[in-house]
C-alpha cells in the first residue's frame, strides 16, 4: 500500500490505493465530525481492509480526530470489532440500542 492518494472534495476525504486491475480499495471519511462513511477493498479477507482502516485512522488522527465512529453494515460489524472498534453511544436516541454503531478512541 505505497501509492495512496488523498483527495478532498468540500467536507470529505477520500483516501485510495492500488488500480481496477490488481488490488484496490478506497474509503471516504469526514474529519470534522470524525465519522467514518465508506470503506472498500479488493480482494477482501487478506488483511487489506483492516492495513487501509489504519491509514484512514491516521488520517483523521492528524486531522484532530479523538475518536472516529461509523455505521457498519451488519455483516461487517465483525471487522471492526477485530480493529478495536465497539459498541456507540453517539446516536441521539441512545436508548434504541444498535449493534452497528460503532466508535473507537484514537490514541
Ligand atoms: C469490510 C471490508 C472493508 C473488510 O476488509 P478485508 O480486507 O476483507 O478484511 P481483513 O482481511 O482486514 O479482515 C480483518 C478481520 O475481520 C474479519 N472480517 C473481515 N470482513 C468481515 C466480514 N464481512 N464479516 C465478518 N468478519 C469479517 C476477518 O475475518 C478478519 O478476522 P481475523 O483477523 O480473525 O482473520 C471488505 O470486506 C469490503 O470491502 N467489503 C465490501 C464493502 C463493505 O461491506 N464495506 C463496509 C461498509 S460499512
Amino acid at each position: 500500500m505505497d501509492d495512496l492518494r488523498l483527495e478532498t472534495q468540500h467536507r470529505e476525504t477520500k483516501i485510495s490505493f492500488g488500480s481496477l486491475s490488481s488490488s484496490f480499495g478506497y474509503a471516504y471519511f469526514d474529519c470534522r465530525t470524525c465519522y467514518l462513511r465508506y470503506i472498500y477493498v479488493k480482494p477482501q479477507n487478506k488483511g487489506l481492509g483492516s492495513m487501509l482502516l489504519n491509514q484512514v485512522e491516521n488520517e483523521m488522527r492528524k486531522q484532530g480526530c479523538k475518536q472516529i465512529k461509523l455505521q457498519a453494515l451488519p455483516d461487517t460489524v465483525n471487522f471492526y470489532t477485530k480493529n478495536g472498534y465497539s459498541s456507540a453511544s453517539w446516536w441521539e436516541d441512545w436508548w434504541d440500542y444498535r449493534p452497528n454503531f460503532l466508535q473507537k478512541t484514537l490514541a
